[in-house]
C-alpha cells in the first residue's frame, strides 16, 4: 500500500480551500495542489497578504501563511495538476436546480460531472477520486461510469469523504473533527483505497475517529447529517413563535431540554431562521430523492423543515412591519449583520437577504452593517432574487462600515446575524440617535435586552 505523496484538490471555495490548507498544513510530506477555473480565487489564495484570502475563517490565515509555497500551493493549472496527483478531491459546488427536471429541489451535479470527464481526459496514471462535494446517494455511480470508460488503462477508485466543517469554526473542526467519515468498495482495490485516505487523516486525527464504510451509506450520511442539524433550529423556531403566544421563554426552554442527555445544548438557539449554502440545499436534495423513489412521506416530513424556517424569516419582517404601525414605507431600518452566522463573510442563503426582501416590498430604506461583508456583495444577494430592478435596490440600500452611522436616524435595528461585537456596543449612544421610539428586533437573541429596554429601546426578541 503506497503513501499517498501528491493531492489535488478540484475547487478553491469554502471547503477545498480551507481543508487541502489544514492536509498541508498536517502533513508536509504530501504537496497539495488545489485548482480552481475561476482565476480572481485563485490569486486572491495566492495574495502575499494572507489575510486577503478569499474565506474569512477564524485562524485560517495563519494555516495558510505556515504551509503556502511549501507544500501548498493555488492554481488555474487543473489538467496539469490531476495529471500529477495521486489522489484527487472534488470539493466544487452543487448548488440547486435552477433548470429542467428536478428545478429548485435537486443538486445540480454539472460541475461534478465536468470534473469526472476531466480527470478521465487527462489521467495516464492510476488515481483515487475523493467525493468532498455534498452529493445525492448513488452519485459515485455516475463517477465511476465516466471514469471506467475511458478505454485508456487507468484504474481509478472511488471513495466519498463528505466534509463536515461548519462556517466560522472551520479550522477548528477541521483541526479536531468529530468523525472523518470515508467511503468506497467492498472490493480489495476498494479498501485498499479507503485505507489511503485513512492514513492522510491518521497524521492528526485519532484513528477512532475515522469512520469508513460503503459509498451509498457515507454520501447519504452527510444529508442526514444536515438534515438533522435544520431540524432542531426549525423545531426550536416552531417552539419559538409558540413561546411568544404563551408566556414561555425559548431560551428557557432551550436550557431545560438540552440538559437531557439525550437531546443535548448545541443546536438550540432559536433565530430568524437558518442560513447557509448547505441546509436547505440538502434538505430539498433529500426530499427530492425521497418523492423520485416514490416515498411521499419521508419527503413530506423533512420538507416540512424548510417551510419552518421559511415561515420563521417571513414572520420576522411581519413583525417589524406590524409593530412600526403597519407602515415601513421610507423609514430607516438598519441591519446589524448581514452574514448568515457569525465569524464568517458568508452570505449564501442568510435570512438577512429574504428579510430585507420583505421590507423592500413595503418601501423601507435599508441601512447594513456587517463587518465582513462588503456593498457588491449585498447588493448582489438582493439582484439576485429579481424581486425589483438593480437599481432600485442600489436607491434603497445603503451599506455602512460603521454600526454607528447605520443606526443613526433609524426608526429600529434588526439584529440578523450574531457577531460578537454586537454585545459591547454603546447603546445609549444608539439610542440617542435614533427617531423614538426606537425599537430594536433580535433576530439572534444576542443583546442584553434587559439593559436595552432600561435605555429605552422597544426590544422584541425571538422566542419571549
Ligand atoms: P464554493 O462555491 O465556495 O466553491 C466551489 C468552487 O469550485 C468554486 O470556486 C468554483 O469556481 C469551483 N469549480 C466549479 N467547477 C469547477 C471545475 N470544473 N473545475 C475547477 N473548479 C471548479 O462551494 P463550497 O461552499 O466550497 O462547497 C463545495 C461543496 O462542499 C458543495 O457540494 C457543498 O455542498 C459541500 N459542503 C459545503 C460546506 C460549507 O460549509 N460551505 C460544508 C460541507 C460541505
Ligand atoms: C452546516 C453544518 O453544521 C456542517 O456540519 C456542514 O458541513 C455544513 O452545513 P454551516 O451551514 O456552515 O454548517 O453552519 P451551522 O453552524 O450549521 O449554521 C447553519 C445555520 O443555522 C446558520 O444560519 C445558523 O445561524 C443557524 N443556527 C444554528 C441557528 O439558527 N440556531 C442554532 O442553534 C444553530
Amino acid at each position: 500500500n503506497k503513501a499517498i505523496t501528491k493531492i489535488c484538490c478540484i475547487g478553491a471555495g469554502y471547503v477545498g480551500g480551507p481543508t487541502m490548507a489544514v492536509i498541508a498544513q498536517k502533513c508536509p510530506h504530501i504537496k497539495v495542489t488545489v485548482v480552481d477555473l475561476n482565476q480572481a480565487r485563485i490569486d486572491a489564495w495566492n495574495d502575499p497578504n494572507t489575510e486577503n484570502i478569499p474565506v474569512y475563517e477564524p485562524g485560517l490565515a495563519e494555516v495558510v501563511a505556515e504551509a503556502r509555497g511549501r507544500n501548498l500551493f493555488f492554481s488555474t493549472q487543473v489538467d496539469e495538476a490531476i495529471a500529477d496527483a495521486e489522489m484527487i478531491f472534488i470539493s466544487v459546488n452543487t448548488p440547486t436546480k435552477t433548470y429542467g427536471t428536478g428545478k429548485g429541489m435537486a443538486a445540480d451535479l454539472k460541475y461534478i460531472e465536468l470534473c469526472a470527464r476531466q480527470i478521465a481526459r487527462v489521467s495516464k496514471t492510476d488515481k483515487i477520486v475523493v467525493e468532498k462535494s455534498t452529493l445525492p446517494v448513488r452519485t459515485a455511480e455516475a463517477v465511476k461510469s465516466i471514469l471506467q470508460n475511458t478505454g485508456n488503462n487507468v484504474q481509478f477508485q472511488i471513495l466519498s469523504n463528505p466534509e463536515f466543517l461548519a462556517e466560522g469554526t472551520a479550522v477548528e473542526d477541521l483541526h479536531a473533527p468529530d468523525r472523518i467519515l470515508i467511503g468506497g468498495d467492498t472490493t480489495e482495490e476498494g479498501q485498499i483505497a479507503i485505507q489511503a485516505l485513512v492514513d492522510v487523516y491518521a497524521n492528526w486525527v485519532p484513528k477512532e475517529r475515522i469512520l469508513t464504510t460503503n459509498l451509498w451509506s457515507s454520501e447519504l450520511s452527510k444529508l442526514t447529517a444536515n438534515a438533522f442539524l435544520a431540524q432542531r433550529v426549525s423545531s426550536i423556531n416552531a417552539l419559538s413563535e409558540l413561546c411568544e403566544h404563551t408566556g414561555a421563554d425559548i431560551s428557557e426552554v432551550s436550557r431545560s431540554i438540552g440538559t437531557d442527555s439525550r437531546i443535548g445544548p448545541k443546536f438550540l438557539n432559536a433565530s430568524v431562521g437558518f442560513g447557509g449554502s448547505c441546509f436547505q440545499k440538502d434538505i430539498l436534495n433529500l426530499v427530492y430523492i425521497a418523492r423520485s423513489y416514490g416515498l411521499t412521506q419521508v419527503a413530506d416530513y423533512w420538507e416540512q423543515v424548510i417551510i419552518m424556517n421559511d415561515h420563521q424569516k417571513r414572520r420576522f419582517a411581519t413583525k417589524i412591519v406590524k409593530t412600526l404601525y403597519n407602515t415601513i414605507s421610507g423609514k430607516k431600518i438598519a441591519f446589524l449583520g448581514w452574514a448568515f452566522k457569525k465569524d464568517t463573510n458568508d452570505t449564501r442563503e442568510s435570512a438577512a437577504i429574504y428579510v430585507a426582501d420583505d421590507l423592500l416590498n413595503e418601501q423601507a430604506t435599508i441601512a447594513v452593517y456587517d463587518p465582513k461583508v462588503a456593498e457588491d456583495q449585498i447588493l448582489g444577494d438582493l439582484n439576485y432574487l429579481e424581486t425589483r430592478k438593480a437599481e432600485k435596490n442600489a436607491e434603497l440600500v445603503d451599506v455602512y462600515e460603521d454600526a454607528y452611522a447605520c443606526c443613526k436616524g433609524a426608526h429600529a435595528i434588526a439584529v440578523m446575524t450574531e457577531w460578537d461585537e454586537f454585545k459591547t456596543y454603546d447603546w445609549q449612544r444608539i439610542y440617542d440617535n435614533m427617531i423614538k421610539p426606537a425599537f430594536l428586533f433580535d433576530g439572534r437573541n444576542v443583546v442584553n435586552k434587559k439593559a436595552l429596554t432600561e435605555i429605552g429601546f422597544k426590544v422584541y426578541s425571538i422566542g419571549k
